[in-house]
């Protein structure tokens, strides 16, 4: 069992999939650096990552408060020690919470293993009682898009928000929980 209850759920790769805890902030550190140094600041998903927000991202300080606040939470895919792909949701309101981010390292793409580390979240968010979880990337981004219409997700709108001092153009999308 994870921290906060959730269950670990192994895959044909030996995957687990826990939630984030204290004792993990290292390795989440350690998993950012790799994933920006991996996939490089202009790849899908990582719009308006520079190395120094990815610094300010991976204090200490800046983790914690992305683990198990009471608006946030954050699930973690384990190969042995390393952390190899995460997500995080944070709530919106009594009924709604936003998938913030779903990342794996570039070289565990295409194995599936996000599938595990969404479904974790899901499964926590109805037990927290949410109705819908929403999600926003670039509209660019087809792979991330094709996962989540594979996975559920409805597209809902096309929108423009600041990016780290860039306007991008995001899709969100919706699955009802
Ligand atoms: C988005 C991401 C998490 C998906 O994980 P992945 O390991 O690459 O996904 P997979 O290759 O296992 O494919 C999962 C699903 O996505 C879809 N998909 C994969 N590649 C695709 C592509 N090029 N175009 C459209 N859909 C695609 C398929 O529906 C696939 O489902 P299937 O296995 O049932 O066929 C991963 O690519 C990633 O970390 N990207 C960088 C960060 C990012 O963009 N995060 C999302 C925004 S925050």
């Amino acid at each position: 069992m994870g921290a906060g209850g959730v269950p670990s759920t192994p895959d044909t790769l030996g995957i687990r999939v826990t939630e984030a805890g204290d004792g993990h902030v290292d390795a989440i550190a350690s998993f950012f650096w790799e994933a920006w140094r991996s996939s490089g600041p202009d790849a899908p998903g990582w719009a308006g990552a520079s190395e120094e927000v990815i610094a300010e991202l991976t204090t200490s300080e800046a983790i914690r408060e992305r683990i198990g606040g009471p608006e946030r939470r954050m699930f973690l895919a384990w190969e042995g020690n390393r952390v190899v792909a995460f997500a995080a949701t944070r709530s919106e309101d009594a009924e709604a919470v936003e998938l913030v981010g779903i990342i794996v390292l570039q070289d565990m793409m295409g194995h599936g293993i996000e599938t595990p580390l969404l479904e974790s979240a899901a499964r926590w968010a109805v037990e927290a009682g949410f109705r819908r979880m929403s999600v926003k990337t670039e509209a660019t981004n087809d792979r991330a898009l094709g996962f989540y219409r594979s996975r559920g997700f409805i597209d809902s709108r096309m929108l423009v928000e600041d990016v780290e001092g860039t306007a991008m153009e995001l899709s969100e999308l919706i699955r009802t929980l």
